[in-house]
């Protein structure tokens, strides 16, 4: 079995588990309505052949199934496929690594990947491999966040300051790139696939909803591995978490881009 990379490492302990399973499922009430819309505008359709990588609690490889039925197929992929229901009907649930498996070559109708690659230091390549992995004439569709304009925004303190080390750490340790959303249409288009188009979202995140919970919930988490040291003295990071939990709490969100190509030939 493929182990998952340091920065996505949920240990064993039944808490974490549960923890990151409701982050997922959070994530996903989040953003699923935008990447339906994407796939729906790639054509996703019965009998097509998909593939969702870094699946975590598998919820867009359950919605791809009910669009392609029953002559249709859906891989998900994820390093870590704990939070998410084993193979049945049409999915097959498969723990690769993407960084260093192969996801497929020239058989899927669409792949796709969400808030996946900007965590990994190895982003371009696991791009190249995506697009391996689709069929002549068929879609790679990417999303990711960029923090550009969540940065020019006052975020309150202490959140602010919180929500920047952690992000500065994730960079210079495992290789996390804030600026990846804003480089996915070139990206895309640089590698020759055609119909390249993408569009970028904002929400505003509510202290204590789902809206700003999918990412507190993360910051909260890395908290129990972080050493206090990367914090200014006497900063207090839980009550920069309690913050981020008010209901009067509200920022504008990272601009979530999606991004889809067409792979050419067919
Ligand atoms: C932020 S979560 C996003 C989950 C899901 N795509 C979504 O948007 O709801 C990132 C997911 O990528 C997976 N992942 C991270 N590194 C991976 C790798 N090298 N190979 C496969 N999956 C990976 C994690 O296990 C996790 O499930």
């Amino acid at each position: 079995m493929a182990e998952p990379p340091e920065s996505y490492r949920i240990n064993d302990e039944p808490d974490q588990v549960r923890r990151e399973q409701d982050r997922l499922r959070m994530l996903s009430r989040v953003a699923d309505g935008r990447t339906h819309r994407a796939l729906t505008d790639v054509g996703i359709a019965p009998g097509w052949h998909c593939c969702d990588i870094g699946s975590g609690a598998g919820l867009i490889a359950a919605w791809m199934a009910d669009q392609v039925g029953p002559s249709g197929r859906v891989v998900s992929l994820d390093v870590d496929t704990r939070f998410q229901a084993p193979s049945a009907g049409v999915i097959e649930v498969r723990t690769v690594d993407v960084t260093c498996d192969s996801i497929g070559d020239n058989e899927f109708d669409v792949v796709h990947a969400r808030a996946v690659l900007q965590h990994l230091a190895q982003r371009e390549a696991v791009l190249d491999s995506m697009i391996r992995a689709a069929k002549p004439g068929g879609w790679v569709v990417v999303s990711d966040v960029d923090w550009i304009q969540y940065d020019a925004q006052p975020v309150p303190e202490p959140f602010g300051t919180l929500s920047r080390v952690l992000r500065e750490l994730s960079s210079s340790q495992h290789g996390y790139d804030g600026t990846w959303g804003r480089m996915l249409v070139g990206a895309l288009g640089a590698r020759g696939l055609s119909d390249v188009n993408g569009r970028g979202e904002v929400w505003t995140m509510r202290g204590g909803t789902d809206s700003a919970e999918w990412y507190v919930a993360a910051l909260d988490r890395a908290l129990d591995v972080v050493p206090a040291e990367v914090f200014p003295p006497g900063f207090d990071p839980r009550a920069a978490i309690a913050q981020a939990r008010e209901p009067e709490f509200a920022i504008l969100s990272p601009i979530s881009v999606t991004a889809w190509g067409r792979k050419p030939g067919r």
